[in-house]
């Protein structure tokens, strides 16, 4: 063998060597090709070593640190490659890493106090057979107000009560043909389910309503209602009251009363202010009654065959009352030492 051939066969060595350990996906297969170019015995480099008498006496020192050479660079590409499989490279290069000290706790989030209150009362109206149902938050008029006895020149469609939205060539007025508004009561549910389906029914829908009021301790322009309404043959205004009784007491407390005030509503007649006694105090929490035969018109059921009733909650004021929070605008803040206590 000539130095040339010799020098040849070790640069083709140290190729294959290199690219046997770029193939290797794993420590063991890695270990394999180690052995096949590295090994002490029967190693590729060890049987062009061998050869290296063949080159004459006067290359040997050539042909010898050359050899020490590749046999090095091979060794440099094992170990390169053994720090990428096993992570020592990106651990091991950065000498302030200490595996002793304490990691940083990862921020967990967690469930919104309102989104929390809404798991629970469908929970609780669940078990009473209350199936929850959806709706748009944007609305058209005929669910918000047509369908549900609310004629076009009541004050609660007025725009300076409502969000109405800017629909086609831009005009923002309630008089506008195809208008949107964003709901201002989950009753539109009410309607839409009764579009959809046939008596009987036990639906509550849970989500938010928008109103322009002024941010203070009680109010805020976006808030969240509790919607049930119950439609079958012989629904009665005790069963409203059984309802709502059982389910005040499970949310509030046994102590919980509940009293029933004399109102108006365009779609139940005849309708009531909900109380509930809580901490000695009566606490208003919502509408309800029975559904104005009106609105069974509107969605072409028969008023002398149904009955039923329907009630709207506060969440907000629920979910206040059993936290003991007094400023609804806390609920929206985002301020985490807030947030962080539920
Ligand atoms: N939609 C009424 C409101 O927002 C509440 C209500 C719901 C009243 C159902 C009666 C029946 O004030």
């Amino acid at each position: 063998m000539s130095l040339q051939q010799f020098v040849a066969a070790l640069d083709d060595l140290a190729d294959d060597a290199k690219r046997a350990f770029d193939a290797a996906a794993d420590p063991d297969t890695l270990e394999e090709a180690r052995i096949k170019f590295l090994g002490a015995k029967k190693g590729l480099l060890k049987s062009i070593q061998k050869q290296i008498g063949s080159v004459g006496k006067e290359n040997m020192p050539t042909a010898g640190q050359r050899l020490n050479e590749v046999k090095s660079l091979i060794e440099q590409t094992f170990q390169a490659t053994q720090d990428r499989l096993t992570g020592d490279a990106a651990d091991g290069a950065d000498p302030t890493f200490d595996p002793t000290l304490p990691g940083v706790a990862p921020e967990i989030g967690h469930v919104h106090p309102i989104t929390q209150t809404i798991d629970h009362l469908m929970e609780i109206m669940g078990r009473m057979g209350f199936e929850a149902a959806e709706g748009p938050e944007v609305e058209d008029p005929h669910h918000n107000f047509v369908a549900l006895n609310i004629p076009e020149d009541h004050p609660a469609r007025d725009p300076l009560d409502n969000f109405y939205l800017s629909v086609g060539d831009g005009q923002v007025s309630r008089f506008v043909e195809g208008t949107r508004l964003l709901r201002s009561q989950t009753s539109t549910v009410q309607i839409r389910v009764m579009e959809q389906r046939q008596p009987p029914i036990r639906i509550i829908s849970l989500g938010r309503v928008y109103r322009p009021d002024a941010p203070d301790a009680t109010h805020f322009p976006m808030f969240h209602q509790m919607e049930g309404l119950m439609v079958d043959r012989n629904v009665t205004m005790a069963n409203l009251k059984t309802v709502l009784r059982i389910f005040a007491t499970n949310y509030l407390g046994d102590d919980v009363e509940i009293r029933f005030r004399p109102s108006f509503f365009p779609f139940t007649e005849p309708s009531v202010e909900v109380d509930f006694l809580w901490d000695g105090n009566w606490v208003e929490f919502g509408g309800a009654g029975m559904v104005d035969p009106n609105v069974f018109k509107a969605v072409g059921y028969d008023p002398e065959q149904v009955s039923g009733f329907a009630f709207g909650l506060g969440v907000e004021r629920l979910c206040m009352r059993r936290h003991g929070i007094t400023d609804i605008r806390d609920l929206y803040s985002g301020d985490l030492r807030f947030l962080r206590q539920f």
